[in-house]
């Protein structure tokens, strides 16, 4: 299960090469990453969780950069759970700092590479200050029409659910839908990915084999790479190694005949 590229270097090999020659095979429309493995970066070197998370917002800008690079529609971070809440105050103050910091600093790179800004999660309980600097960068990005950098800010999948079905039930009561009518599409036009293609590869990162609540639903059929490298050690090889690996997979879809590649 542990992808054994990843973590063997390949630095023989530029990246703009790899990137030219995954170029030639069908790519993921839409990636998810479970940015994971901070806390356990920065206690290896005896500093503190937080300076974990200040170097995997660098990991997010090189990843960002890579994707965009290689032609991704659509890469979705998976930035703070609605359970990261539980985390000790001062770390998730952090947490909620770095966003502004992020864009402060790399957002006019954002809007010279043709990246759109956009979020999923709940903004109700969002600090004012995160919130405004995500929508500056949406806001300043709205036009852009290549990679989206989807994040995923007080997300949790249960409650996107729960949501959903709230709202496809006041469809019903309301008389707009009939429940003859309902169906995947009904729950996809709901949740807060209804724009986007399903993610076709999912990446964890720090050796942890779960989902954290993420994206349940959309990871349906998406491959899954999951490698002990941490967030912070993460780089643009090993992303590519995890391209290159899903494009290696058949993906099926229930099928028997008609089996495609990636
Ligand atoms: C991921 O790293 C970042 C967030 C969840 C915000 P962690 O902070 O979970 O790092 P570990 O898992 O403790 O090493
Ligand atoms: C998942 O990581 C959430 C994010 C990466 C934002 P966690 O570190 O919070 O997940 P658990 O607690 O190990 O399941
Ligand atoms: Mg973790």
């Amino acid at each position: 299960m542990i992808n054994r590229l990843l973590g063997k270097q390949k630095n023989q090999d530029s990246l703009v090469e790899r990137v030219q020659q995954l170029q030639q095979k069908p790519l993921p429309k839409h990636i998810a990453v479970i940015m994971d493995g901070n806390g356990r970066w920065a206690r290896r070197r005896a500093l503190p969780r937080i300076a974990g998370h200040h170097e995997g917002m660098n990991t997010v800008k090189k990843i960002t950069r890579i994707a965009s690079n290689l032609g991704i529609g659509a890469l979705t971070m998976y930035a703070f759970s609605t359970e990261n809440w539980k985390r000790p105050k001062k770390e998730v103050d952090f947490l909620m700092k770095l966003p502004s910091e992020f864009l402060h600093t790399y957002l006019p790179e954002l809007i010279e590479q043709n990246v759109k800004v956009e979020m999923i999660g709940d903004p109700s309980n969002l600090p004012r200050h995160t919130l405004d600097a995500i929508h500056n960068a949406m806001e300043k990005t709205q036009q852009n029409d290549g990679l989206i950098l989807n994040f995923a800010m007080n997300y949790g999948s249960r409650a996107e659910l729960v949501q959903a079905t709230k709202q496809i039930v006041e469809l019903v009561q309301s008389g707009q839908l009939s429940v003859e009518d309902i169906t995947d599409e009904t729950m996809n036009a709901q949740l807060m990915t209804a724009h986007l293609d399903e993610p076709d590869l999912l990446i964890r990162t720090s050796g942890e084999v779960r989902l954290s609540n993420f994206m349940l639903w959309q990871l349906a059929y998406a491959e899954f790479i999951f490698t002990d490298v941490l967030w912070p050690d993460f780089t643009e090889h090993h992303f590519l190694d995890a391209v290159e690996q899903y494009q290696s997979r058949h993906r099926r879809f229930g099928s028997v005949e008609g089996e495609q590649k990636a």
